[in-house]
């Protein structure tokens, strides 16, 4: 399998788990406990279907929308992920220049193997920096500084990491940050010596953004899980975010609401953006999709701030029913990191590419030329 037969992200995944060690892939192919979540998150876009209008003259396609303060040329971003060097050698930047070419967000996290500074630099898209509040608090003020100097677009606080969730993919395989090569583990490395290689060769694999402060933690060979249970700060409460929310000062995101009330409370402390998530399904399994709660958020508080669907995208045809609901934008994880995996920058550009193409032929078989031309009229629940 090559490349060249990605067409979607199925194609994609597949081409990532020849790839990659199975610790690696499964790390970014899993979910929480039975991942009913995790498949619930793009199945939910089965269950309504699109009701097109014909003869609207649609030989000029606009999908630009603005979130955040920044336009994007397309609907859809990425979200931010951690660790992208142990997936590719080129990691965050390839991810990074694929954004810049597309015209949209960079959502970086704060668990990246590239620094702030470099990102802030070098790349030209509108960036978001994702936080993650840990309990040294000179870190999370630390990162904050980072991203006013490097003029990032938007802060954007996780707050469904309270505790790691129950990755037992990653139990199975031992997964660990950096990779920790046990006998257990030892097979599955060594069937993927170009991976190895790539990864022994290139620059010291490290968490720049973390560094000098919790770098002891960042070097010990921890699973995601007890990462999040050991370094982050589970006293995270609204009163915190509200006080990040004034520290930063710019346009500011909640990653992982999912109830219409925290929509809300979002709203009154000054967020300008929430994106409806369950973190991909590797946090609370059981949790209900980004898609089954988008309409009652978007009712409740679409008119005080950015609402964005994160989470279970996978085709053009998800991007619009999510923006039919009423979201501002689309965005996701696993629709990058496969082709990441794949083939570097050229795969996130060509899963970028097609997700662009089916969003663009999918509005003018809808009949609709700007995305704003979306609404409820044009979905039907079974
Ligand atoms: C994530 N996600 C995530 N979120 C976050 O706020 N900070 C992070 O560091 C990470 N890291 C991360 C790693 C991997 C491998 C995955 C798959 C996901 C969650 C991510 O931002 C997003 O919410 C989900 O990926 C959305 O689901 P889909 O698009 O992958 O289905």
């Amino acid at each position: 399998m090559r490349l060249n037969d990605c067409h979607n992200s199925e194609d994609f995944r597949r081409l990532a788990k020849l790839r990659l060690p199975g610790p690696v892939f499964h790390y970014i192919d899993g979910g929480a406990d039975d991942e009913a979540t995790l498949r619930r998150n793009t199945a939910a876009f089965d269950d309504c279907d699109l009701v097109p209008n014909v003869l609207a003259g649609v030989q000029d396609i606009d999908m630009s929308t603005t979130v955040m303060g920044r336009k994007i040329a397309m609907p859809l971003f990425l979200s931010p992920t951690a660790l992208q060097r142990l997936f590719h050698w080129q990691g965050e930047r390839a991810v990074g220049r694929a954004a810049e070419k597309f015209g949209t967000y960079f959502g970086i996290s704060s668990l990246a193997t590239v620094s702030i500074e470099e990102i802030g630099a070098d790349y030209a898209c509108p960036k978001m920096f994702q936080l993650y509040i840990h309990k040294d608090k000179g870190l999370n003020r630390a990162m904050v500084e980072q991203c006013k100097a490097a003029k990032f677009d938007a802060l954007t606080l996780t707050v469904d990491t309270i505790v790691g969730g129950n990755r037992e993919r990653c139990l199975h395989t031992g997964f660990t940050s950096p990779p920790r090569i046990t006998p257990h583990s030892f097979l599955s490395y060594a069937a993927k010596p170009a991976w190895g290689l790539n990864y022994l060769l290139r620059e010291k694999f490290e968490l720049p953004n973390l560094s000098g402060h919790v770098a002891e933690g960042s070097n010990v060979a921890l699973s995601v899980g007890e990462y999040f249970s050991t370094m982050l700060d589970q006293s995270l409460d609204w009163e915190t975010a509200a006080q990040i929310r004034a520290e930063w000062g710019g346009e500011f995101c909640l990653k992982g609401i999912m109830s219409v009330d925290d929509a809300r409370r979002a709203a009154d402390i000054g967020a300008t953006a929430i994106m409806v998530s369950n973190h991909g399904g590797r946090q609370l399994d059981g949790s209900r999709a980004p898609f089954d709660q988008l309409a009652e958020i978007v009712d409740a508080v679409g008119d005080r701030l950015d609402v964005i669907c994160d989470g279970g995208i996978r085709r053009g045809s998800h991007v619009l029913k999510a923006l039919s609901v009423g979201a501002k934008a689309c965005s996701g994880g696993r629709l990058y990191l496969y082709a990441l995996a794949a083939a570097g920058q050229q795969g996130v550009e060509q899963a970028l590419g097609n997700l662009r193409a089916e969003i663009e032929r999918d509005m003018k078989l809808m009949g609709v030329t700007s995305v704003d031309q979306l609404n409820r009229n044009n979905l039907r629940w079974r």
